[in-house]
């Protein structure tokens, strides 16, 4: 049987989970945002009051987010059992928690599991992330590497932020982007870069829609 998946991997705010959201409406497949997995261990490890120090208590938080974790798909809405937490960990101290957290081996040794359990227990998904083309689902037959400059990266996460109502300027999101993204791409496991066989779209000068519509013609030509 064919694994039906599409992988879309790239930086912080290249529209990859609303692109991705978008192809797998039109494809009638489920949508995973494998990073809201990672922001939802941050979530916990900073309630806990705990630092990427005391990875002595990650097999219960990651057994805990096994359990527990719930990622609807149209609402794009993630739970923790029956707690709501799509809000809360957008917040930027979660994405970089988030972001410390996945550079270590442990943890992403962890919540790999998870990511294929979610993605193979659907009949077609589409994922995105910073290492589901290289890591997470290498069989993949579409992979996708979206891009975008960063400055355009900053404001749509600007935008974002701001239609949650939090409050954030461009330039503490343009350094946040940017460490993020040097962590992501000089991390030793699983660091963010196209899979040789992926194809690199940039979104700089699309909307969104466009570069769903590539994705989409690229799909066809593989089924
Ligand atoms: O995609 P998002 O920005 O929500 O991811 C938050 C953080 O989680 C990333 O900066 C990255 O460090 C980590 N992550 C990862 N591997 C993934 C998805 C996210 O390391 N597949």
């Amino acid at each position: 049987q064919k694994l039906k998946v599409i992988t879309i991997d790239g930086p912080a705010g290249s529209g990859k989970s609303t692109v991705a959201k978008i192809v797998a409406t039109k494809l009638g497949w489920i949508y995973v945002t494998t990073g809201a997995i990672y922001r939802s261990l941050a979530l916990l490890f900073h309630e806990a009051n705990l630092k990427e120090k005391d990875l002595g208590s990650i097999e219960r938080f990651t057994s805990f987010i096994n359990e527990r974790y719930r990622q609807e798909s149209l609402s794009g809405k993630v739970f923790l059992g029956e707690r709501e937490v799509t809000q809360e960990i957008k917040a930027p101290f979660v994405s970089e928690l988030a972001s410390v957290l996945a550079q270590e081996d442990s943890v992403r040794k962890r919540l790999l599991p998870i990511q294929r359990k979610v993605v193979l227990n659907n009949n077609g998904a589409v994922v995105d992330g910073r290492d589901m083309g290289t890591v997470v689902f290498p069989d993949a037959p579409l992979k996708i590497f979206l891009t975008a400059s960063p400055e355009e990266r900053a404001e749509r996460r600007l935008k974002e932020l701001h239609s949650n109502g939090m409050k954030t300027n461009i330039k503490e999101l343009i350094k946040e982007i940017n460490e993020r993204d040097i962590r992501d791409t000089n991390r030793k496991i699983a660091p963010l870069k196209p899979a040789i066989d992926a194809i690199t779209l940039d979104s700089t000068k699309s909307t969104q829609e466009e570069i769903a519509r590539i994705i989409l013609n690229y799909a066809i030509q593989k089924e």
